[in-house]
């Protein structure tokens, strides 16, 4: 499974790297907005620091509008990815940037059907958004699950893009489900990480050795 952070906050995604396992960066207008930078320089410096997909999200909602603003943000570096929305016009965009070369992830995906129309549509990456499922009381994994079955059944090269991760749980169905790409806050790398019983467990080891050996 690869690792990618959702973020816009350098400082963020600099501390993920440096643990070597970042494997790409997803943003969006809204988590762009929180830095106050300007956009292309923010993506610039992002993708300084990660080689790998970094997903950068068009404003634009006219497939005209969204297609020269991909080329535009593609232009930016190598490793960007087009973040187009599941809609008509969406869907009409990345059928073009496919087919010019440039790497797409569809966002705001909420059903099966929408997956099944991106993968269609060539997109690289599908992003459906688990969390913002949960948050109306529908099972946000069980979309995953519909996903990973649907892109199996026509072995759709379409990467399943886990988006809306909320806590670490999250990442683990994911991963058992086979889901290509977990996209999660830092709060959660950080917390996949951390056990109360690994740090009791060192304490303990180091007490005891000290207690043998001295300092
Ligand atoms: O990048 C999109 C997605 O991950 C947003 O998550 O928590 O705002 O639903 P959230």
């Amino acid at each position: 499974m690869k690792f990618f952070l959702d973020t816009a906050s350098i400082s963020e995604i600099r501390e993920a790297a440096a643990l070597g396992l970042l494997d790409g960066v997803t943003t969006n207008p809204s988590l762009v907005a929180k830095e106050k930078k300007d956009f292309r320089k923010l993506l610039v410096e992002i993708c300084e620091v990660c080689d790998g997909p970094v997903s950068a999200e068009v404003v634009e909602t006219t497939c005209d509008g969204m297609v020269r603003e991909g080329r535009e943000l593609a232009k930016i570096a190598e490793n960007i990815t087009v973040k187009v929305p599941l809609i008509k016009e969406g869907i009409k965009a990345c059928k073009i940037l496919r087919a010019e070369g440039t790497k797409v992830n569809v966002t705001l995906c909420f059903s099966p059907n929408q997956a099944l129309i991106a993968a269609k549509a060539g997109a690289t990456f599908i992003s459906p958004f688990i969390g913002r499922l949960d948050d109306i009381s529908t099972d946000g994994m069980q979309l995953i699950r519909d996903i990973r079955t649907i892109y199996d059944n026509y072995n759709f090269p379409t990467e399943i893009l886990v988006a809306s991760i909320r806590h670490p749980l999250h990442v683990v169905e994911a991963a058992k489900i086979g889901a290509d790409v977990a996209t999660m806050p830092f709060k959660v790398f950080d917390q996949m990480l951390a056990h109360p019983l690994t740090d009791s467990g060192l304490k303990k080891f180091l007490d005891d050795w000290k207690a043998q050996h001295g300092k």
